[in-house]
């Protein structure tokens, strides 16, 4: 028998990426899967596919930042599958839409980005003197 048999998951943000893995990973364990996500057409298709390989899915209608969309998703866990014993709290999305891939990382110029009030110089005092080497209390 599954690890999982017996235990129900809510994934959020699985329709695609890592939470689409994760979703169809649960299943395959055993476990019954909720979908939580905004984007009805890949949810609905990876709530297909758990159910093609024998799984038990539901897809909930999702949006993480409303409350009232979270506590549905929740109820819709408990009626279909009367529990939760995972949540995979997965979904976001890229602040303003953008994406880094393929940029070439912002240069640093002169003080650390890390704090506007510390130079950079300090900065790499105080990480070689915390990763500094000590012996052992004898
Ligand atoms: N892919 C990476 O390299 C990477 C690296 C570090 C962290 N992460 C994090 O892992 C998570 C998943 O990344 P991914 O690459 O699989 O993303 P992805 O864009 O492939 O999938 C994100 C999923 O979340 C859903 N989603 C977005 N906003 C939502 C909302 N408000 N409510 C419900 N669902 C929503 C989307 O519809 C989509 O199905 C994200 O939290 C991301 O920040 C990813």
């Amino acid at each position: 028998m599954p690890d999982l048999a017996s235990r129900a998951a809510i994934v959020t943000g699985a329709a695609m990426g890592i939470g689409r893995a994760s979703a169809l990973a649960l299943a395959r364990e055993g476990a019954a899967v909720t979908i939580a996500d905004v984007d009805e057409a890949a949810g609905n298709k990876t709530k297909a596919d758990i159910e093609a390989a024998g799984g038990r899915a539901i897809f909930v209608r999702t949006d993480v930042t409303s409350f009232a969309d979270a506590k549905a998703a929740t109820e819709a866990t408990m009626k279909a599958f009367g529990r939760i014993d995972i949540l995979v709290n997965n979904a976001a999305r890229a602040i303003g839409g953008a994406s880094m891939a393929g940029r070439p990382m912002p240069r640093r110029r002169g003080r650390s980005t890390r704090s506007p009030s510390r130079p950079r110089s300090s900065w790499r005092r105080r990480r070689s003197a915390s990763t500094r080497w000590r012996p052992a209390p004898s």
